[in-house]
């Protein structure tokens, strides 16, 4: 039996500007995690998650007609995964076969997703180390960040793969995303060997080791919110502000690679400035596209932190879900804790997950 994990993930900084290439974001790995095990079969395999079977099957319309959103579902990305990882297996001259493979998450509850910790990132690839196992590929942690984005890609997901990033490397990382538009031209014309060995424009991940006494804080507001639904409105609603969302890339790109400084610099008070500063572009992008990040409840988030030595914002697409809280060891995190359960929002007691800690996963 083989068995592997991938980690959740936080968005620190750098949200929504990260969808376009070359845009830094910071991220961070969380030690809860989806789980794939897969058992060799005879004449047929097959794919089974309880935390997946209950999910609803969204739909929208489209010029009257309805159609499914398959980006919301987990098993799409299961199988893109599996098939573009057989795809590559073939080409390396592996010969194929059959399993049977089950998927379990930490990071979904049974109706649905539930801490906004990303788990489509964490399940492809999950399941593209199962089958670097099983097939013996020996692919790295690009190889595998490609496979899992290639398979994103396929499912035709907006996002930015900076979930898929922070999954495979673990840790703090910088990341900046590929030109998709390189991509969708290169992959009729290239085999996937050549596209995991080859050069991606624009693509960057960068390892940061975080202040020895700087402290992560993590509170859920609830009302888990679509992140594909919000990136296609801010997409949608941004075309007739050009100019202001050049300004917003600008400013979001100045902000993270001064917060990276920060990083390098071992600067929390660096870090924490670039993390209001973060907020208040992300404000910005509200008063931009009119589409609603900081619900009031990640506001009262914010304001609990700042007032008890912390600087915080909404993490990842936001409209519900996490925020985030950097505060340094010195001050103390009790208090926040006791004015966040207060006001209803719940700390999560998540930590930041290391690959190396863990071997096997
Ligand atoms: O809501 P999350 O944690 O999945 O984060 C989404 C972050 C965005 O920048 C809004 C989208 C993306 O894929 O990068
Ligand atoms: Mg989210």
């Amino acid at each position: 039996m083989i068995e592997v994990s991938a980690p959740g993930k936080l968005y620190i900084a750098g949200e929504y500007a990260v969808v376009e290439a070359g845009q830094p974001a910071i991220i961070v790995a969380i030690d809860q995690f989806v789980t794939v095990t897969l058992n060799e079969a005879k004449h047929s395999g097959s794919i089974q998650s309880a935390q997946y079977s209950d999910l609803p099957i969204r739909w929208t319309r489209r010029k009257g007609e309805l159609v499914l959103d398959i980006r919301e579902n987990p098993f799409h990305y299961i199988l893109a995964a599996i098939r573009l990882t057989e795809k590559y297996a073939s080409e390396q001259g592996k010969k194929l076969r059959f399993f049977d493979l089950k998927v379990t998450s930490e990071l979904d509850s049974s109706n649905g997703r539930k801490y906004g910790l990303g788990s489509s990132g964490a399940v492809t690839v999950a399941t593209v180390k199962a089958l670097n196992e099983f097939y013996q590929l020996g692919l790295d942690q690009l190889a595998t960040f490609k496979l899992a984005a290639l398979a994103h890609h396929e499912v035709l997901s907006n996002g930015s793969c900076g979930d898929i990033a922070a999954c495979c490397y673990g840790g703090w990382i910088a990341f900046s995303t590929f030109d998709r538009q390189w991509l969708a031209d290169e992959i009729n014309q290239r085999t996937i060997s050549e596209l995991i060995t080859s050069n991606w424009p624009k693509l960057s991940i960068q390892p940061l080791t975080a202040p020895s006494d700087l402290r992560l804080l993590i509170g859920w507001t609830g009302s888990p919110a679509s992140t594909s639904d919000l990136v296609d409105q801010v997409n949608h609603s941004r075309s007739s502000q050009q100019q202001r969302y050049s300004h917003f890339l600008t400013e979001s790109k100045a902000c993270v690679e001064e917060m990276i400084t920060g990083f390098r610099t071992a600067n929390i008070n660096k870090i924490q400035q670039m993390i209001r500063k973060n907020r208040h572009l992300l404000q910005e992008l509200t008063s931009i596209t009119g589409v609603t990040i900081e619900t009031s409840a990640l506001k009262q988030l914010c304001d609990l932190a700042e007032e008890n030595g912390g600087a915080a914002k909404s993490s990842g697409a936001g409209g519900g879900d996490c925020g985030i809280a950097i505060t340094s060891q010195k001050s103390g995190i009790l208090p926040l804790m006791s004015a966040w359960e207060n006001a209803e929002i719940t700390p999560l007691p998540l930590r930041v997950y290391h690959l190396e800690k863990r071997k096997d996963r």
